[in-house]
């Protein structure tokens, strides 16, 4: 097994490698698995049966239906593959479990790709992550919780490229939607303060060059490179960069608050977002963030699509934002996805690093022994000797927390299931490096 991909230049019989692609069905993975046809083969991954049954009959690409939750269906679905490519995440509504938070779920998510990953044999797998802020400042709970997904991925042996994108504009992107119907919509803004911090965008088809390379390059394996596309702008100036290309007029107040409770609900409502994928995001608005140089993006610089021509390829002929390539199957994905789903909970609990299996089993077991009523009854209420932010469930594993590591206590994972088992079926912790710095 080879650590590093294979170069560029292959022998014409050489059979092109076996790329899993996850979250596939996605706005990100749809452009990117039509941008890896030629020199790939393509196994895409989705949890939903309906995403499979609307597939145009396309041989060329080989979808198979896998939640990234079971760690052996996953370790089945890899099997075979040279490259993973990781485009997953757990903010949109339907990836939302009856008891958890995004970020719980997403260090699961990751870390049994990784183990999957490394039990099928890959040799390197590609993560999008986000942009990060420069110097030390705290990360809002989304940054903070793509530093820990790219430290799980980055904690077995297998090769992992990261690639930190802000936000990403295309046909179909929701956060070019929503910027696009605040312009439509709203011809009178009251700004929060977030809209003075700096953002720099680029289009899915520059982050799809970038995969494009990070894939073929060699000397790219195992690197961290930031991306961004556009000339770096402020929410402010792209709110009336926006205006200006699709013909608008929009009158803009200024309000020295970042207001993000409220700001949330209006920015769903005429952003035509869900809630849940706005409240996560918002937060991230008051960092600065800017792609730094790196050596990939120097060679991803020249022919780079700019701003306005993002923006004239996402919309059709009223300016409207062109649908996501989902937009067909959302209702009936969801509906499946919903009756397939058998995790309702991931919880993390606080643990200490010498005896905190053990002690996790003896908590939670006394806590078992007290309560009995099906999770969803129980979602948000706890034992006093349960910490706070464990609730009902049985603990399946644990992980520690890369990012609490350094305060010297640690938090761990559980993977909560709906039928409770008897209790002490921890499979033991997840060793994960420190996050490192920049
Ligand atoms: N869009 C941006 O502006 C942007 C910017 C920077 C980084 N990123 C990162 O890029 C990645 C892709 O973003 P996107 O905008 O394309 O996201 P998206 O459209 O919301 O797609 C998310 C994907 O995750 C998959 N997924 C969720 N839970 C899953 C599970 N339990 N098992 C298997 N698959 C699961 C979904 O697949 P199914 O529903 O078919 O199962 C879906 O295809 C994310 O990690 C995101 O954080 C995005």
């Amino acid at each position: 097994m080879s650590s590093i991909p294979e170069p560029n230049h292959q022998s014409p019989r050489a059979p092109r490698p076996l790329i899993a692609l996850t979250g596939a069905s996605g706005f990100v993975g749809a452009h990117l698995r039509e941008r890896l046809q030629n020199n790939f083969r393509r196994r895409a991954l989705t949890r939903s049966s309906s995403v499979i049954a609307h597939q145009p009959a396309d041989a060329a690409i080989a979808w198979q239906q896998c939640d990234l939750y079971s760690l052996p269906k996953l370790t089945e679905a890899l099997a075979g593959c040279a490259i993973g490519i990781y485009l997953v995440h757990s903010m949109a509504p339907s990836s939302r479990l009856m008891q958890g938070n995004f970020e719980d779920t997403d260090l699961l998510l990751a870390d049994n790709f990784i183990r999957a990953a490394e039990a099928a044999g890959l040799r390197h797998v590609i993560y999008l992550s986000g942009l990060m802020p420069e110097g030390k400042e705290e990360l809002s709970p989304h940054l903070r919780s793509r530093r820990e997904v790219e430290a799980v991925l980055r904690s077995r042996s297998v090769t992992v490229t990261v690639l930190r994108a802000g936000l990403i504009f295309g046909p179909g992107g929701s956060s070019f939607s929503l910027l696009v119907n605040l312009v439509r919509r709203l011809p009178v803004m009251l700004l929060p303060a977030w809209v003075g911090s700096m953002t720099h965008s680029i289009d899915v088809a520059d982050v799809c060059r970038a995969f494009e390379l990070a894939l073929t390059e060699p000397e790219l394996a195992g690197g961290t490179y930031d991306l961004g596309g556009h000339t770096p702008m402020t929410y402010r100036a792209m709110i009336h960069a926006t205006a200006r290309g699709l013909g608008k007029r929009v009158w803009t107040f200024d309000v020295p608050f970042n207001l993000f409770r409220f700001s949330q609900h209006w920015v769903a409502l005429f952003g035509g977002v869900p809630n849940a994928l706005v409240a996560p995001l918002q937060e991230s608005l008051r960092h600065d963030l800017q792609a730094r140089d790196n050596p990939l993006l120097q060679r991803l610089a020249p022919g780079m699509v700019s701003f306005e021509d993002a923006l004239a390829q996402a919309v059709d002929a009223h300016g409207r934002p062109l649908p996501n390539p989902r937009r067909v199957t959302q209702r009936s994905d969801q509906r499946a996805i919903r009756e397939e789903r058998r995790v309702r909970s991931v919880q993390r609990m606080p643990q200490s690093f010498s005896v905190y299996v053990l002690k996790n089993v003896s908590t939670y077991g006394e806590w078992l022994s007290q309560r009995s009523r099906p999770p969803a009854r129980g979602a948000g209420r706890r034992h006093p000797a349960v910490p706070r932010r464990a609730r009902l469930g049985h603990a399946t594993r644990t992980h520690p927390d890369p990012v609490h590591r350094r305060k010297r206590a640690t938090q761990g994972l559980l993977h909560f299931r709906r039928r409770a088992k008897p209790p002490g079926r921890s499979a033991g912790p997840v060793r994960v490096p420190p996050v490192s710095g920049d």
